[in-house]
């Protein structure tokens, strides 16, 4: 089985992803987390997204990307990128990473394959992201579209920064939520957007644990039909 988990920044996705995946038994993959680091070679390669594409492309293909812990950290070769990749300023390099066709046709076939090789080693995989929906599994048998008010949003992404000790200031969160949800929605290349026949969850109001069990059901619910 396939679980889609697509929506805005901020809106609980990974928690959720990694919950859901832990709670059934099958692999989570983090698709924002492999753009992150295609981002961060491409920054230390001082490769600029707008003039670079096919350069920023190859690293998607070849980047030596691999999940380890269930899903919570992402190794590239040997090197631990989990924390550098969640630096504040990464999410808008991943962003406009993400715009560029070409390295998403990349990066989305290896999404796909880690999704079967989860499916055929332990019975499924819970992917998140913004177009697993609709782009990389768009036959999957629940697509979940998680979302959450713009302030909450922000809130989710300061609390976070704050527990790694990244310095943060509350106007600039509830802009970068708004101005890489702009991006994410507006691009041309696979845009976020739900699957018709997506189940849409608002989180504002549920605990992470309620968002969780609602899925679970569903995904068991599916699975016995
Ligand atoms: O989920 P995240 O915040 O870690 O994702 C970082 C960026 O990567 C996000 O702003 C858009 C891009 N992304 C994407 O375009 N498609 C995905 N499936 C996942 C992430």
């Amino acid at each position: 089985m396939i679980i889609a988990i697509d929506g805005p920044a901020g809106a609980g996705k990974s928690t959720v992803a990694r919950e859901v995946a832990l709670a059934l038994g099958f692999a989570y993959i983090n698709t924002g987390a492999m753009y992150r680091a295609v981002a961060l070679e491409a920054r230390a390669q001082k490769l600029d997204p707008q003039t670079n594409e096919a350069a920023i492309t190859e690293i998607g293909r070849t980047l030596p990307m691999r999940f380890g812990a269930g899903g919570t950290r992402l190794f590239v070769g040997d090197r631990d990128v989990s924390e550098a990749i969640m630096a504040p300023d990464m999410g808008e390099a991943a962003s406009k990473v993400a715009g560029l066709p070409r390295l998403r046709s990349e990066v989305v076939a290896r999404q796909h394959e880690m999704g079967k090789v989860a499916e055929r080693e332990c019975g499924g995989a819970v992917l998140e992201g913004r177009d697993i929906q609709t782009v990389v599994f768009p036959d999957a048998q629940l697509k979940i579209f998680l979302t959450a008010t713009d302030e909450a949003r922000a809130q989710r992404r300061i609390d976070q920064w704050k527990q790694k000790g990244h310095a943060f200031d509350a106007e600039r969160a509830l802009l970068d939520v708004r101005e890489r949800d702009a991006r994410d929605a507006s691009r041309d290349a696979s845009p976020l957007r739900p699957a018709d026949d997506a189940v849409y969850l608002l989180s504002d109001g549920l605990t992470a644990g309620q968002v969780i069990e609602r899925i679970v059901n569903l995904a068991r619910e599916r699975m016995s039909q």
